[in-house]
């Protein structure tokens, strides 16, 4: 069966930001193949520019445990396997890029799922002096999944004075954003221009620390901001 083509980008990733919820049970479909072409493209610009080597898988249901199959999923077949060389920061470096092929792919109609933990390392894993951190099921969605439970903004982040628009948009979008266990370890403090993210949350602090920092630039806007 072929699914109706999205190909036209039907939103944009700050839109994205706002629809997209983890989605565990898909339709028995395959991606359009204009859609997949332009994931690869995307891909292969990334993996190029940052030195990664992120693939997509398709059509194969060994991505994720049987386990998490037969109770949580659905339809799993579709995946983004989030590798690069193994060296200091790459946790970060993979969560910051497979946020944006995850946002990507919501503008192009398709569902997600991030699985740190309970995925398939042997089929993940992939070239020699590679690290694999997690993958990305993609997929059409049974559903287009729920908006998580979050914490108050009060509670992530302060603002040396009056908090700029700037800032609270970017807030508003971390809050948004997936991180393991849905913990939302992270705190922003902002200070003119400059902003310090820290983040706990054990195994996954690099990966998450990477999404949130890739959600606050859409949202926050780079121009406006400086990483301290
Ligand atoms: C780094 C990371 C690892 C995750 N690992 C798993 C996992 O192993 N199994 C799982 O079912 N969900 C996993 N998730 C999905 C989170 O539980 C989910 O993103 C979180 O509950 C927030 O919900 P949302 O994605 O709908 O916003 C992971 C998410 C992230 C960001």
């Amino acid at each position: 069966m072929r699914h109706e083509s999205k190909l036209d980008t039907i939103m944009t990733i700050k839109e994205a930001i706002f629809v997209r919820h983890t989605v565990r049970k898909y339709k028995d479909v395959a991606i359009d193949a204009d859609i997949v072409r332009r994931l690869n493209e995307r891909i292969d610009y990334i993996n190029k520019e940052h030195d990664l080597n992120i693939k997509l898988v398709l059509n194969n249901g060994n991505g994720i445990w049987t386990f998490m199959k037969i109770f949580f999923a659905k339809n799993v077949k579709n995946y983004l396997v989030l590798a690069g060389k193994n060296r200091e920061g790459i946790d970060e470096e993979l969560g910051y890029y497979g946020a944006e092929l995850m946002l990507f792919a919501q503008t192009l109609g398709l569902n997600s799922w991030w699985v740190g933990g309970t995925y398939n390392k042997s089929v993940a894993a992939s070239t020699d002096g590679s690290v694999t951190t997690g993958v990305i099921v993609l997929g059409y969605g049974l559903t287009n999944g729920e908006q998580h439970k979050s914490k108050q903004m009060a509670e992530v982040c302060s603002y040396k004075g009056d908090m700029p628009k700037w800032f609270k948009d970017g807030i508003e979008s971390i809050l948004l954003a997936p991180t393991a266990m849905n913990k939302q370890g992270f705190f922003l403090e902002g200070d003119g221009r400059k902003v310090t993210l820290t983040c706990k949350n054990g195994q996954y602090t690099g990966t998450d620390k990477g999404i949130v920092k890739y959600h606050f630039e859409v949202a926050a806007g780079k121009e406006n901001f400086e990483w301290a």
